[in-house]
């Protein structure tokens, strides 16, 4: 029907999202940006970061965390063991005071929230991700405002990736259901073209079907050879799909592996999947 890269194969129970696609969504196509691999070094890494809010204590002690490309990252773990603020600091929103975030092999540990947009972070925050009042296509178009070239095909892809979007375009997003705002925050972040995706927790608050069906869209942007990195709470689910995965605990680093082998983990499964 179409020939949008995520409209490809799809199923969250398959483990080999492994191929870069260098889908028309993903910044391969831009031709300011180049995505030539480095020396085994992850695409985005934040390595040994510590850090807190503003001058307070410290809530992240010496946590990396790592999206390959191709690949999807997931980050799990209780309730304030700094999830969010481990992806605010690979973001930039948080003081990283050792450690660094590095991006494609360049040091952007200095670089605010903004720049790191323009070198091709997408990043959709676990809260307040949408503008309500406005309509769904307005948020997209807000998503864009860092290009300065035609960004309707990527706004057509975004179409195509989530069908329900095209169809209530013109409405405000904060009449939407929870999953149709969760897209419209994922889409809102894809209109940049990013050259990574980070998500804290964007299947809150959806029923599992609703859950599933993201996951899939999820799984289809990682084909398309842009990695994403995720906060989920759904851990069982997450592991399930996840390349790469991390449970913090208390801003450190508790556990890390392949999404398999920490479902295989007895430690992991009684402290964090309920037995
Ligand atoms: N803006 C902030 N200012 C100060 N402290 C904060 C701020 N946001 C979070 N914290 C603190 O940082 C710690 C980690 O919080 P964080 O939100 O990163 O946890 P989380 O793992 O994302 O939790 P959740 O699963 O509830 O989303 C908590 O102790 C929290 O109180
Ligand atoms: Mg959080």
């Amino acid at each position: 029907m179409s020939d949008n890269p995520y409209q490809n194969a799809r199923g969250n129970k398959d483990h080999s999202i492994t191929k870069a696609g260098g889908g028309t969504l993903s910044a391969a196509k831009n031709g300011q940006r180049d995505s030539k691999p480095r020396s085994g070094e992850p695409f985005l890494i934040g390595e040994a970061m510590t850090g807190g809010y503003g001058k307070g204590p410290d809530i992240l002690h010496s946590c990396t965390i790592a999206a390959e490309k191709g690949e999807i990252a997931v980050i799990v773990g209780p309730n304030g063991a700094g999830k969010s603020t481990a992806m605010k600091a690979l973001f930039g929103m948080l003081n990283v005071n050792q450690g660094s975030v590095r991006l494609d092999g360049e040091d952007i540990t200095h670089l605010t929230p903004q720049q790191r947009v323009v070198k091709g972070m997408g990043f959709v925050p676990q809260v307040a991700n949408i503008f309500t009042s406005m309509t769904v296509e307005e948020n997209l178009e807000m998503g864009a405002f860092i290009r300065r070239d035609d960004f309707r095909d990527t706004m057509t892809q975004i179409y195509d990736l989530f069908p329900i979007l095209k169809e209530k375009r013109n409405q405000a997003a904060g009449e939407l259901s929870g999953g149709q705002r969760q897209q419209v925050a994922v889409g809102r972040a894809l209109m940049t073209q990013p050259k990574v995706l980070m998500l804290d927790e964007p299947t809150a608050g959806v029923s599992p079907i609703v859950m599933d069906e993201l996951f899939d869209r999820i799984i289809e942007v990682a084909r398309t050879g842009i990695p994403i990195l995720m906060v989920e709470q759904n851990a069982r689910q997450a592991l399930e799909i996840a390349d790469k995965a991390y449970v913090l605990v208390q801003g450190r680093n508790a556990h890390t592996g392949t999404g398999k082998q920490l479902l295989a983990d007895p430690e992991v499964r009684r402290s964090f999947l309920g037995g």
